[in-house]
């Protein structure tokens, strides 16, 4: 590279000399020096105008033919031409590549921009959603899948889990919807049709919602005459009598199970689904304590540590239950006793209602499965204490009708701590509820009530 600009130079040089040479002995050295500056001159700026052509030619074409160091630029330029050219190719062909395999993927697939506008889209999500080109292209996705949950999925953001919806062009057809945000938050969409699966679970919960329904009938029976049974057992022999006691409880634990079920059924299929409505934690929290009361031994202490005036937005039924099943819990798991604090902490974030025991813990390994629905830890165990492994399953659901998310800490032969934390929107501390909390406010709109806050004492209740 330095050689030909060094080659150049010596032409260049070696070439005035000679014409001043000429020139001194003609006596016409200026003359002569400037004709050949002018020559020089018009030479590069010939080579210029070669270059500039054949660029304007689209430098496709092989470069004009120049000796020195234009012919080194031309060439310089037509091979960074034509790797450019070639890298082009190869990008295009992997584009081309792309297209067509999400072309024939059977999953939809959606670009859309930070907005939501529709940028491209695959055959499969045309069809799926009935997405027309080029008139919907640049259209906000939630013109075209006008369903309020997936406009609340889309516009809040909630891409953590898939959402089903209906297709909006075909009857009968189930979507599941899946976002992944990249490069600048633009959205990546999956549209998959899960209608098989979506028949099939609702199967499973109507076959679970009517078999736990046509169970109570026969057992509300067979309940009654082993309550006359009862009545009489100090007449029959000993055998006797400790079937009956045995099928009393059996028969107890049975009704807990189907009353369970039915619970679960209830909450996963949106069935009678209850008004929600503001509701005071103390008031929640003296009811679980009358459920809890015949269950503790010597042993065992229980206080409720609830900030004065705490009120949560939610369903009374639901609620009670899943508070009221960490609280069971705690007792029927802490077999030697111990102390189980029931919280109530509020910051501006969040709400938080936590139980905490100092009972058998929980195994590390288990704690992702305790949501499962007749997940036990120790099975044995679950028959002593009459447990059906139903109760965290339904505490799961009722925490997602809150928009609450459940928290489990735990340690082998420490202690377990059950937290459910509830979105600040849902939470509210302040004294001018008590006069709302019975009205029935509409689901998912809580009530924006005056913002007349007082400063909160915490009532510790003992047990
Ligand atoms: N506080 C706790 N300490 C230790 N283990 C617990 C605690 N809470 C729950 N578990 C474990 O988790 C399992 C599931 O609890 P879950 O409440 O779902 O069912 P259950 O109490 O057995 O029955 P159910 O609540 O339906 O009567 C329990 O069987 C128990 O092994
Ligand atoms: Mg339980």
């Amino acid at each position: 590279m330095k050689k030909i600009w060094q080659r150049a130079f010596l032409t260049w040089i070696t070439g005035l000399a000679a014409v001043l040479a000429i020139g001194f002995v003609l006596g016409q050295t200026l003359a002569l020096a400037l004709l050949y500056t002018l020559g020089t001159l018009y030479w590069q700026l010939y080579q210029l105008y070669q270059f500039h052509s054949w660029l304007r030619r689209s430098g496709k074409a092989a470069p004009p033919e120049a000796a020195g160091i234009w012919g080194e630029i031309f060439d310089a330029v037509y091979r960074l031409q034509k790797k450019q050219r070639k890298s082009k190719r190869r990008m295009r062909q992997a584009l081309n590549r792309i297209e067509n395999s999400t072309a024939a993927l059977k999953e939809g697939v959606i670009m859309a921009d930070s907005n939501g506008n529709l940028e491209w889209w695959n055959n499969s999500a045309g069809l799926l959603l009935g997405l027309q080109r080029p008139t919907d292209r640049g259209q906000p996705i939630t013109n075209i899948l006008r369903n309020p949950e997936f406009f609340k999925y889309f516009s809040q953001k909630r891409f953590g889990e898939p959402l089903v919806i209906k297709s909006p062009s075909k009857e009968g057809v189930y979507l599941e919807v899946q976002t992944t945000l990249y490069d600048q938050n633009d959205h990546l969409i999956f549209i998959r049709d899960v209608t098989r699966l979506y028949l099939l679970e609702q199967m499973r919960k109507d076959f679970v919602a009517n078999a736990s329904h046509e169970l109570k009938t026969p057992l509300t029976v067979i309940k009654g005459y082993l309550e006359t049974l009862t009545m009489f057992k100090d007449n029959l022999p000993a055998s006797m009598q400790r079937g009956i006691v045995n099928m009393s409880d059996q028969s107890e634990r049975m009704e807990h199970l189907i009353e369970d079920l039915l619970l679960l059924s209830r909450l996963e299929t949106n069935d009678k689904r209850e008004n929600h409505q503001w509701l005071k934690l103390e008031e929640i929290c003296e009811h679980i304590r009358k459920t809890a009361d015949p269950m503790l031994t010597e042993q065992h202490s229980l206080s409720f540590v609830i900030p004065d005036n705490s009120y949560v937005y939610g369903a009374a039924n639901e609620l009670y239950s899943a508070f009221s099943n960490l609280v069971l819990n705690a007792i029927k798991y802490s077999p030697e006793g111990g102390h189980i604090k029931v919280q109530w902490v509020q910051n501006e974030f969040s709400g938080v209602f936590s139980v905490e025991d100092e009972g058998m813990g929980i195994d590390p390994r288990h704690i992702p499965r305790l949501t499962e629905r007749f997940f036990r830890v120790d099975k044995g165990r679950g028959s002593n204490t009459g447990g059906t492994g139903l109760g965290l399953a339904i505490v799961k659901h009722v925490l997602i009708h809150h928009s609450a998310k459940l928290q489990i800490r735990s340690q082998p032969n420490v202690g377990s701590t059950f937290a459910c934390h509830f979105p600040n929107d849902r939470v509210r501390q302040e004294a001018i509820l008590s006069t709302v909390a019975s009205e029935v406010i509409p689901e998912d709109a809580p009530s924006d009530v005056e913002e007349s806050a007082k400063t909160s004492q915490a009532s510790t209740t003992e047990s």
